[in-house]
């Protein structure tokens, strides 16, 4: 099972990511630490970080088990973000995980995105399960799982490591939604 290299949704294409996307993704998101808050890798230094990031997420669409989509802006071509499908050993379930261009925050733009994979997702007879993790403090994040339809199932002590926030492990919350 393989994620389809696009998704329409009414205001964005989600395409696979390429290599004229490397400057828009170190100035939208990878170098701020307003983004990377809440994220297991620190903000990048230099545009040769998110150019190691764009290459990793297109090998990463050859090897078939993370795929990255880059959220164009329908309407003129900018970048909203990136949203990723982790497809999971057991194969039922998939988790995602995003991060969002920091000038277009609050423009519901991720919760778009998000709606449109678990759409495909649950179109997929063997899935039956999309989730998410996130820390406690992520209150954005929460809301974006919350708006697509997402449950808060319990709490995941020490789960994860957030290095722009302490060297020491986190707590996060699991939401899922299921079919
Ligand atoms: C989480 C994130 C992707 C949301 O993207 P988005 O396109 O802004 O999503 P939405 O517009 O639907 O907004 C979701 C929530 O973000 C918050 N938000 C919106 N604009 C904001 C801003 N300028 N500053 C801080 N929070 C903001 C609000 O709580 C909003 O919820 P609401 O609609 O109930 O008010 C974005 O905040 C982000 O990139 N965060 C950093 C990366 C991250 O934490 N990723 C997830 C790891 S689990």
């Amino acid at each position: 099972m393989r994620p389809p290299e696009q998704i329409e949704t009414e205001r964005l294409l989600l395409r696979k990511p390429r290599m004229e996307d490397v400057t828009d993704v170190f100035d939208g998101w990878a170098r701020h630490l307003e983004v990377t808050r809440f994220l297991t890798w620190r903000p990048h230094d230099s545009v040769m970080q998110s150019e190691a990031l764009v290459k990793r997420s297109m090998e990463a669409w050859n090897e078939g088990e993370n795929f990255r989509y880059i959220l164009e802006i329908k309407e003129n071509g900018s970048l909203a973000g990136m949203i990723e499908l982790r497809l999971e050993i057991a194969p039922f379930k998939i988790s995602v995980g995003y991060t969002g261009a920091y000038v277009q925050w609050g423009k519901g733009y991720m919760t778009e995105a998000a709606r449109a994979c678990i759409k495909w997702a649950f179109q997929q007879p063997t899935i039956y399960r999309v989730y998410a993790t996130v820390d406690v403090e992520n209150i954005p994040s929460q809301r974006v799982l919350e708006k697509v339809g997402m449950q808060r199932e319990g709490i995941l002590h020490r789960e994860s490591v957030h290095p722009n926030i302490s060297p020491e492990p986190r707590d996060c919350y699991m939401y899922a939604i299921v079919k």
